[in-house]
């Protein structure tokens, strides 16, 4: 069992058909959860009620001799057996795409969207808890919503910031060197998010769509789950003829916000991860834009 593997499922039956099972052992030494040992007598399930519902054991099974009650066999498909990309088309992929900060008016429907989302399907969960939840914000009306919510919180914040006690308080919970930050940006995000408000989407730059991300449980790996399936939207989003800007800002006031939470209509207890604004890209780049080169730190020195 893997350390902090939570039993995820009940009444889960697991089988081997003893026809099939060549006893290769690759299903126990894929489940994480341990819930298979090989025997003398065959392959056993000893644990099934620790089973995460991955479906790996099926899915790793050279003969397909395991059944699993809660992933009927016709669920499973095909994996290729050429990787879909070479090494330098990721590396492309993964370079080429940018942050989109220009989008036209044209609208995204719901079917492109959530075609979009059903893409991330696959992206990692925690104990494959596949607890994101895609919260779209359609439309102009509703985006309009979603700024008003998040610049609402800035211009609050703005006013504390100027109040020397608040500065105290803010400090002490988010740490000093943050609310300096805030102080010497505010100016420029207050002016941004006044406009926002007046009509001229400044948070937003006009996207048709938004798209926040929230899960429920610990609020670290809801944030890292609800940003693995965020970091794939923005990957996809190009392949679909869209363009994607990642928001911090909204996240950020839907975190610190309760009422903007609720308001915008995130269950208590549930833990916004990232906001994804989608739309038509207005314009094209051409040139990569350089980066620092990664630092990697060997871990033994
Ligand atoms: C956590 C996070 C928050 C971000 N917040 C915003 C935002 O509020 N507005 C925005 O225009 N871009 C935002 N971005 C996008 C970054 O500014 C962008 O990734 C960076 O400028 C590099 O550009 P690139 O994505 O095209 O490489 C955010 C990105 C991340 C990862």
């Amino acid at each position: 069992m893997v350390p902090g593997m939570s039993v995820a499922r009940e009444n889960v039956s697991i089988t081997a058909d003893p026809a099939l099972c060549v006893r290769c052992g690759d299903c126990v030494a894929t489940c994480p959860a341990e819930v298979f040992s090989l025997a003398d007598d065959g392959l056993r399930t000893d644990n099934p009620g620790r089973c995460i519902g991955c479906g790996h054991c099926v899915a790793v099974c050279p003969t397909g001799a395991l059944a699993h009650s809660d992933l009927p066999a016709d669920r499973f498909e095909p994996v290729s057996e050429e990787p879909a990309f070479t090494l330098d088309q990721v590396r492309r992929l993964l370079r080429e795409r940018r942050t989109c900060r220009r989008f036209t008016a044209e609208a995204v429907g719901p079917d492109e969207i959530g075609a979009l989302i059903a893409a991330t399907s696959h992206a990692p969960t925690s104990t494959n808890s596949q607890n994101v939840r895609f919260l779209v914000f359609h439309g102009s009306e509703q985006v309009t919503k979603l700024a008003r919510l998040t610049c609402g919180y800035y211009l609050k914040l703005r006013r504390q910031l100027e109040n020397p006690f608040m500065r105290l308080a803010l400090g002490a919970a988010v740490g000093f060197k943050t609310v300096a930050a805030y102080r010497m940006r505010m100016p420029a995000i207050a002016a941004a998010f006044e406009r926002t408000l007046a009509g001229d989407d400044r948070l937003f730059y006009g996207a048709p769509a938004v798209v926040v991300l929230y899960a429920a449980g610990l609020p670290h790996l809801a944030l890292a789950n609800g940003n693995l399936a965020a970091a794939e939207l923005l990957l996809a989003a190009p392949a679909a003829g869209l363009g994607a800007c990642y928001n911090g800002f909204a996240v950020t006031a839907l975190v610190r916000d309760k009422r903007a939470r609720r308001e915008a209509g995130i269950p208590d207890g549930c833990t916004p991860a990232a906001a994804v604004a989608l739309g038509h890209p207005a314009g094209r780049f051409f040139r990569v834009p350089p980066r620092n080169r990664r630092r990697i730190i060997d871990a033994g020195m």
